[in-house]
């Protein structure tokens, strides 16, 4: 039945009818906030690509956690910047790493804040690949499993609530859940970054974690963007070894590949809404190109509609301040 007995501008006509029949709404619960920790002291060196984060020391971070547990915001993701990296990421997994004193202290400072730690070796490196690199410079999977363990273990050691591994090395989520098993951690949640993609979004993070490759890329691990079958794959896999949540990353180039993992697996689904697509927004907004408030506020529902339960995102903070 079309036109005129059909007039879709009727619901459209008054802000009330329109905020009635919205079909998707944001709330600061489905955000989890990305916070960069690095060694030494007294440090809050901001990121350049990133206006409005930055690389904090911990005995810096009282504040900013203060602030995001007043903004309601229940989460946050660590990533670390060490003070030596090797080719074995040995900072990683030792339990006085700049990642594992965060934790202790935001779980001293917020113990309802639910920390999630990033688990991965690209940022304690000093090749910057996210596995043990052989001397032909290809990674070795097997090798690296064993290391990523390591480190999720050590995160736990130190009270994280979840770990988030993100290396995208085969077997990495049954290995690691085994460790947590035998470890009696059993109780500690996995979220799974499993369709990760080879993006150049990722960009400012890699300014903002110093974990730039720095020979070759990233494809030999990470997921080719013209792939999403090939992502229902990771994404099985990761469930079938233990994953509770699964990550869709980037997300506003791959809303298609979170719509499909919402609806063909009864799975939490995050989506990562990484940092050059932070970047683009703040820097349009700089010269004035764009309303960043609303475009900030149309991608994140965008990413919420397409399927996403849980966003993480640098506007987190932004969001929460309304
Ligand atoms: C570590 C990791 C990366 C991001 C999250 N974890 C970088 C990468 O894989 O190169 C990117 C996050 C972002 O761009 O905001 N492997």
């Amino acid at each position: 039945m079309g036109f005129p007995i059909n007039r879709m501008r009727r619901l459209r006509s008054r802000r009330n009818i329109r905020d009635m029949i919205r079909e998707t709404s944001l709330s600061v619960n489905d955000f989890v906030y990305p916070l960069f920790v690095i060694y030494g002291k007294d440090k809050k060196i901001p990121v350049k690509s990133m206006p409005g984060v930055f690389q904090f020391s911990v005995d810096n971070l009282k504040d900013e956690i203060l602030e995001i547990k007043s903004l309601g915001i229940p989460a946050v993701l660590l990533f670390g910047i060490p003070e030596h990296k090797d080719n074995m990421g040995s900072s990683g997994y030792k339990d006085d790493g700049v990642v594992q004193n965060a934790v202790k202290f935001i779980k001293d400072t917020c113990p309802e804040l639910i920390v999630i730690t990033d688990v991965c070796l690209c940022e304690y490196t000093d090749h910057g690949h996210c596995g043990v690199i052989e001397k032909d410079g290809t990674v070795n999977n097997d090798a690296t499993l064993e290391l990523l363990a390591q480190e999720a273990l050590s995160h736990i050691k130190a009270g994280c609530d979840m770990v988030a591994p993100s290396d995208m090395m085969d077997g990495r989520i049954g290995y690691i859940r085994k460790a947590l098993d035998e470890n009696n951690y059993s109780h500690v949640p996995i979220m799974s970054y499993a369709a990760k993609y080879c993006s150049s979004f990722y960009g400012p993070f890699r300014e903002a974690a110093e974990s730039a490759p720095q020979f070759g890329d990233r494809k030999t691990y990470q997921m080719d963007p013209a792939n999403i079958r090939e992502a229902m794959r990771e994404v099985a896999l990761d469930i079938e070894e233990g994953a509770d949540i699964v990550m869709v990353k980037p997300a506003l180039a791959y809303l298609d590949v979170i719509k499909a993992v919402r609806e063909n697996f009864n799975y939490p689904t995050a989506a990562y809404n990484v940092s050059g697509e932070y970047a683009m927004v703040k820097a349009a907004a700089a010269c004035g190109w764009l309303d960043e408030k609303r475009v900030m506020l149309e991608i994140l529902t965008a990413i919420k509609r397409a399927g996403a339960d849980l966003i993480i995102s640098y506007f987190a903070k932004d969001f929460a301040r309304g």
